[in-house]
């Protein structure tokens, strides 16, 4: 038996717009995402001669097949064509779960990620990304990670500049938000303000970290925002303490706010913790 361990950093969406829905039900996007410093930790034990099994301490996560964890192993081992025999998944979770930050495809992107590593990197980079996708939209973007304009459903990537250094801060309001329905919410809205991403490409070309956080724009935002004041909240308490910028990350309801300063985000979060049960300090990875 083998033990490797990867971590999963979560994602957020810089910009984030969405174009038509498709036939198949789903969204054209256009997103540039980034991954960041928060991360789950996967430990796989290759080769336990029992039954597969996930193993995760965070209720509500669930510790069987539905886990994206388990379709990213089966569809690695489908395509390698080996019977591993025998696999446990231990998922140490940090990311929020419904937060928008893709914990559960980070944690997917790690497990591939981790099992192409142990059987001497069999696909390269873009290969995984594409069997990635066939275990969910973000899984693609977490495999390869960094700073990427991410089209299609995701699957579509081109890899930018890095982002330059910064300090994050990211809050999980209590309230969750069903992806589905806010997709639907949005078929039915006229969007009125959309992200310029051909300028946010070229402000992180610039490495100018105040450019990119005055052009991150979410579609998404001003739906959820309309029903839940915290993320309103949020923004104000956040620019008062100096943020660059702040914004919802995908379909929430995470939020997160850009500092040029690790002193400046220690104190937003420490401000932020009377208000929220969640606050994590991040930076770009
Ligand atoms: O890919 P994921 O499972 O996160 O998507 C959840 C739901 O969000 C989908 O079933 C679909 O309703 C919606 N969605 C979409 N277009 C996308 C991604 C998700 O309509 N590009």
């Amino acid at each position: 038996m083998t033990i490797v361990t990867e971590k999963a950093p979560a994602k957020l969406n810089l910009t984030l717009d969405v174009l038509s829905k498709r036939p198949d039900g789903y969204h054209d996007l256009q997103s540039v995402m980034q991954t960041v410093s928060l991360c789950d930790e996967i430990t796989l034990q290759i080769g336990t001669g029992k039954p597969w099994e996930v193993r995760c301490d965070t209720e509500g996560v669930p510790c069987d097949s539905r886990n994206l964890v388990w379709k990213a192993a089966e569809v690695f081992f489908e395509a390698l064509g080996e019977n591993p025999a025998g696999l446990d998944i231990h998922i140490l979770k940090r990311i929020p779960s419904q937060a928008g930050m893709g914990g559960g495809s980070a944690d997917a992107a790690a497990v591939f990620r981790a099992l192409n590593r142990h059987y001497g990197e069999p696909y390269a980079p873009l290969e995984l990304a594409e069997l990635g996708a066939r275990v969910g939209s973000d899984v693609p973007f977490c495999v390869i990670g960094g700073t990427v304009m991410c089209e299609g459903r995701g699957e579509r990537m081109r890899p930018l500049d890095a982002m330059p250094g910064c300090q994050i801060v990211i809050i999980k309001p209590d309230f969750p938000v069903s992806t589905p329905a806010l997709f639907r919410a949005i078929d039915s809205e006229e969007i009125s303000i959309r992200p310029d991403n051909a300028s946010m490409e070229q402000a992180i070309a610039a490495g100018d970290l105040k450019r990119i956080s005055g052009l991150m724009c979410n579609v998404f935002e001003p739906v959820v925002s309309k029903d839940h004041p915290e993320i309103r909240r949020f923004r104000s308490i956040a620019m008062a303490c100096g943020a660059l910028g702040c914004q919802m990350t995908g379909s929430g309801s995470a939020c997160f706010a850009l500092l040029d300063s690790r002193e400046k985000a220690e104190k937003l979060a420490d401000v932020l913790k009377a208000e929220f049960s969640s606050v994590f300090l991040a930076e770009p990875v």
